[in-house]
């Protein structure tokens, strides 16, 4: 533990090598080691681990990871800490939520848990992390695996050559220190949980496997790309109710096909799924597949062909009890509210949420705008904060990009229109656009004030222009507006990606002026009233959902919280608010019911 260092004779390593994470900082475990996994069933390990918290990496220093368990009497050296006892928390969780003690800690934690492996001849066996905030460090049986950045992406880190029969010891350290280079950095306006906040699964494989399978309507014609880890010549896809069984011929691991097939397409009014399967030697995997096409002509949103407008509203990943840990119940929650809203869509702000949640709106007729949090001011001149940046969107873009309900990636929001964000961010819409050609492309953009138009150099390189206003909040001239409407003339589709204003709907708020409820409704009528006669928009994401946790809101009125939700915290209590963007929305879908009718020639 306090190994001598070759620094000095006098040095010892724990105390005096400030290099001492280089070597475990290592970003291995990323897009190119992700596995597909819908339609297997691995080994949970979820549940109760040891936990501590580690503010001054006194592990990494000390090596931790390097210890083995022991009785405390038979231990000959103080360590710091003992992995193998102490106090645990459950996975998922954030340790924010667990003990008050731990609220507002940032820095490395350390989860140490069990488990028993009995090796199988020539199986693999790869450990999945739903997501771990920000970065996370893996060890197995004392040994660094690899290290993941980015703090709502999935990642995998394969230990078939690390484990042994019997009891392995797993070491998860995490890092949620804010820094300037990191996606994001370390001014966001929502709360830094810190945790391994979704499932941990370890997934027993055979030597052949499929690392990616990526289904799509494109040109009018159902492509199928797949990816194996594996010497056979072809996989086997099958969608019986399209009566699909066919050979996917590979080359060096990777094939792709063009199937000559009608699948009825996906919509909200309609969201069928067909079930895919894939075979590839012993292994399988399945998933559940809506087919649609989403595109852009001239300033309109076309989904199959047809204009539509994006009927949204921005939700953030935050819960009084749980943090950013999402349940079923709570997306089947936030999900009732958005149609009860008269949604159509939802911003998922302002990073990956969740997986299940693009499934479920899969299945329930919601469109998706997904987002990496290049957030504000990113360190843009920096090439490592890039290679996390793009990092991330490719594992988003992997992660989700069978899934109907999910039409934009988002490559950032409210960043400064600089030359080194111009060039970070059409890198990003170029690789979105690579990974990815099915989808439109968008990020949340800033008005240009200093002209009162709709003005953003990186508008050229995405196909929507999202954009970020509060004229009746943080910009009190609300008729600029109108102007900013009358001097702007888009090419492309604006979606008003945020709007709005706080509302405290404890009791204790204002009963005029800001923050209160009767003004978060003025400044939704205005708003509406203004917006409504913009043709470009096609859609908006009002600042948002629910109110949720921040630190930087500290004010009498937010007291940790910023409350621009139409619903408070407590996910139930509607406030005034959101009646007057239901209206709005219910109008705007009757608008669209006759229009689609007329286009049909049918009586709406
Ligand atoms: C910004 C930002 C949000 C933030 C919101 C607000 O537009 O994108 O993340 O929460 O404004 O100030 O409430």
């Amino acid at each position: 533990m306090l190994e001598r260092s070759e620094l000095a004779d006098n040095a010892l390593q724990a105390l005096h090598d400030e290099d001492y994470d280089r070597p475990f900082n290592t970003q291995t475990l990323n897009a190119d080691t992700l596995i597909f996994t819908r339609g297997r069933q691995g080994q949970s390990l979820d549940g109760d681990w040891n936990f501590c918290v580690d503010l001054l990496d006194t592990g990494l220093r000390q090596k931790w990871f390097a210890m083995t368990p022991e009785q405390p009497e038979a231990r000959i050296e103080p360590w710091d800490y003992d992995p193998y006892m102490g106090e645990t928390v459950p996975v998922p969780s954030c340790w924010q939520m667990q003990k008050e003690k731990w609220y507002f800690f940032e820095g490395s934690a350390w989860y140490t848990r069990s488990f028993e492996h009995a090796p199988k001849a020539a199986r693999r066996q790869v450990l999945r992390i739903g997501a771990a905030q920000y970065d996370c460090k893996v060890f197995l049986n004392g040994e660094f695996i690899g290290n993941h950045y980015g703090g709502s992406t999935p990642f995998c880190a394969e230990l078939t050559d690390t484990l042994k029969a019997g009891q392995n010891w797993l070491m998860l350290c995490v890092n949620n220190t804010r820094t300037l280079d990191r996606v994001p950095m370390r001014n966001t306006d929502w709360f830094n949980y810190g945790g391994v906040y979704r499932e941990v699964t370890l997934f027993d494989l055979p030597p052949v496997v499929v690392r990616d399978m990526f289904v799509r309507l494109e040109h009018g014609r159902v492509h199928v790309s797949v990816k194996v880890d594996g010497a056979i010549e072809a996989a086997q896809l099958s969608i019986p109710e399209l009566g699909v069984e066919t050979p996917v011929p590979l080359v060096n691991g990777a094939g792709e096909i063009v199937l000559d097939i009608a699948p009825e397409l996906w919509s909200p009014d309609h969201p069928k799924l067909y079930d895919v399967r894939l075979t590839a030697g012993e292994d399988q995997v399945s998933d559940r597949i809506g087919f649609r096409t989403i595109s852009r002509d001239g300033t309109e949103i076309l989904l199959n062909g047809d204009p539509i407008f994006l009927r949204g509203i921005s939700v953030h990943e935050d819960d009084v009890e749980t943090g950013k840990v999402t349940s079923e119940e709570d997306l089947r929650r936030r999900f009732a509210h958005a149609k009860a809203l008269g949604c159509n869509f939802l911003r998922l702000a302002h990073y990956p949420h969740h997986e299940r949640a693009a499934e479920l709106a899969d299945e329930l007729g919601l469109m998706l705008w997904e987002e990496v949090p290049v957030y504000w001011a990113i360190d843009f001149a920096n090439p490592d904060t890039l290679r996390d940046a793009a990092n991330q969107l490719r594992e988003l873009v992997r992660r989700d990009r069978n899934r109907a309900s999910v039409i934009i990636w988002s490559i950032g929001n409210e960043n400064p229109d600089t030359d080194a964000r111009l060039n970070f961010m059409r890198h990003l819409a170029e690789l979105a656009k690579a990974e990815d050609p099915t989808r439109l492309t968008s990020a949340a953009c800033l008005v240009n004030h200093a002209h009162l138009k709709i003005e953003d150099r990186l508008a050229a390189h995405i196909d929507i222009i999202g954009l970020n206003e509060y004229y009746g909040w943080y910009e009190e001239n609300f008729d600029e507006l109108a102007e900013i409407g009358r001097n702007s003339a888009p090419d492309r589709p604006v979606v008003i990606s945020e709007t709005g204003a706080d509302g405290d709907s404890s009791g204790k708020g204002p009963e005029r002026g800001l923050f209160s409820l009767a003004y978060q409704e003025e400044v939704y009528q205005k708003q509406i009233a203004t917006l409504r006669e913009l043709d470009y928009v096609k859609g908006m994401s009002p600042w948002l959902l629910y109110d949720f946790r921040v630190e930087r809101r500290q004010g009498i009125f937010q007291r940790g919280w910023n409350r621009k939700g139409l619903i408070a915290a407590d996910k139930e209590t509607k406030k005034p608010a959101f009646h007057v963007l239901a209206a709005y929305y219910a109008e705007r879908a009757t608008q669209e019911e006759r229009l689609a009718a007329s286009r049909k020639g049918t009586p709406a």
